[in-house]
This record gives C-alpha cells, sequence and structure tokens, in this order.
C-alpha cells in the first residue's frame, strides 16, 4: 500500500479537520497518508487530534520537501492569509491537494479548483465552478449555477441560493444565507448569521438580516 505524505499548511483546528477529511478519503479508498503540520504560531509536538505533529514554522518547509511524492494542504480558514501563504510558498513548486471530504455531495458539473477545501455534509448541485484555494466549510449548501472565486471562505452552514456570484477573497460568516442571484464583491465580509438579499458590496462588512453594511468607526479601524 502506497503512503501520500501531506504536509498540512497551519495546525489549528480547521487544519486538522482538512487532515480528517483527507485521512478518511484515504482510507475509503485504501490508501494510507501521514501529516506533517507547519505553523508560525503553534509550537511544535503532537496534535491533540492523533492526525500528526507540528514539525515547526513555514520558514521550516523546505527542508522537509521530497519533490515527486509530497502534497501541500491549506489548512488555512481566512481569505487574506490564504492568499498571503500561497504567494509566500509558490516558489517551492511542490503541488496542492484539493480536499473534498467523503460525506460531501458533489452533482453533476461542478468544477472545483486547485487547493480547495469541501468539508464534510457539504453539497454543491449542478453547474457550480468553484476557484482555487476556496474554503467550503461542513454543512454549506452550494446552488445551481454559483460561481464562486478564488481564496473564497464559506465558514460553516453558509447557504447560497442559485446563480449567485462571490468574488474572490469574500468571507461569508457561519450561517448566513445569500438569495437567488445576489453578488457578493470581492473580499467582502458577512457576519455569521447575515441575510444578503441585495449585491454586497467589495471589500465591505455586511451584519444582520436583512444584511446592513458595519460601518467602521475611527476607533475600530485602529
Ligand atoms: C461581522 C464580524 C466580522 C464583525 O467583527 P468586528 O469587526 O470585530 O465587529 P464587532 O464585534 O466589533 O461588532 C461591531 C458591531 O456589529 C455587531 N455584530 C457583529 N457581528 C454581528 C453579526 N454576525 N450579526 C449581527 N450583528 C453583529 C456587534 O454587535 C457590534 O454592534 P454594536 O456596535 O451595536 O455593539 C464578526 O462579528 C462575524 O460575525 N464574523 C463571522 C465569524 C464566523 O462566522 N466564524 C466562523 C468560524 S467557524
Amino acid at each position: 500500500m502506497t503512503t501520500t505524505r501531506y504536509l498540512v499548511i497551519g495546525a489549528r483546528g480547521h487544519a486538522q479537520e482538512v487532515a480528517w477529511s483527507l485521512d478518511e478519503q484515504a482510507t475509503r479508498e485504501n490508501r494510507r497518508c501521514e501529516f506533517m503540520f507547519f505553523d508560525d504560531g503553534v509550537p511544535a509536538g503532537a496534535l491533540p487530534s492523533g492526525l500528526g505533529a507540528v514539525v515547526g514554522p513555514l520558514a521550516a518547509l523546505p527542508e522537509h520537501v521530497r519533490h515527486g511524492d509530497d502534497r501541500l494542504v491549506l489548512g488555512i480558514g481566512l481569505p487574506q492569509i490564504k492568499a498571503k501563504v500561497v504567494t509566500r510558498l509558490a516558489l517551492l513548486g511542490v503541488p496542492w491537494s484539493t480536499v473534498i471530504h467523503p460525506a460531501a455531495s458533489i452533482g453533476r458539473n461542478v468544477s472545483i479548483g486547485e487547493g480547495s477545501y469541501v468539508g464534510p455534509g457539504a453539497l454543491l448541485t449542478v453547474n457550480v465552478r468553484v476557484g482555487r484555494f476556496t474554503t467550503i466549510n461542513s454543512h454549506c449548501q452550494v446552488a445551481h449555477d454559483d460561481v464562486l472565486g478564488d481564496f473564497v471562505t464559506l465558514h460553516p452552514d453558509v447557504h447560497l441560493s442559485g446563480n449567485v456570484s462571490v468574488g474572490d477573497g469574500a468571507e461569508l460568516g457561519a450561517g448566513s444565507i445569500v438569495i437567488p442571484g445576489v453578488t457578493v464583491g470581492a473580499w467582502a465580509v458577512l457576519g455569521a448569521g447575515t441575510v444578503a438579499v441585495r449585491p454586497v458590496r467589495a471589500e465591505r462588512t455586511y451584519v444582520g438580516v436583512p444584511a446592513r453594511e458595519l460601518i467602521l468607526t475611527e476607533d475600530d479601524a485602529r
């Protein structure tokens, strides 16, 4: 039996969920895998999930890469950090894994870009386009003809109706809902539980039902 070695970027809870998803996938396919975690903020040592150990910070990654059989795994949930890390690691030339938990449902004519993640219980129905390094957490619903850009993050239980478009780097909080045909602009943020019924402007934060823009005061920005 072959063993695939995954170099996981990030080691916090989300990273361990992504590794668990890969482990479930491998078990069903009768494959073995092992994980090495790299994180600038988590001390080296074994992780509580038992999935592997933190080897060191991202700077330690190059000395552990064995070209050919290694795969990078993005274990980070926040769009801006995902984008920075992917740019930083591009020179390594190691391919990124696309991770789909076996308990996710993927319908017909659905494309999912490199480095993206689909968690357990997520449902992507038909004619869906998902960009690169996009995160679709557990129990999200992505309906027909939705288009998600690169570096998007849907936190758990987000529901996108049909014909929704989500721009690059947008972050949709847990349990948020977007009604049919609405566009969410690039790098926008929807707070947890928000219901977007009108277009969401790029790089703005919205909360509430229906969604209203959160205006940050100068004090907030400091
Ligand atoms: C929207 C969000 C990004 C705002 O964060 P922030 O800029 O730190 O804002 P604050 O916490 O200072 O809150 C600012 C105001 O918005 C309100 N607010 C914050 N989040 C809200 C939400 N989800 N729904 C309704 N109101 C919200 C606060 O009550 C506060 O109101 P006030 O000024 O009247 O007291 C954040 O609260 C949020 O919901 N993030 C989603 C996180 C998530 O889903 N993570 C999933 C992890 S699995």
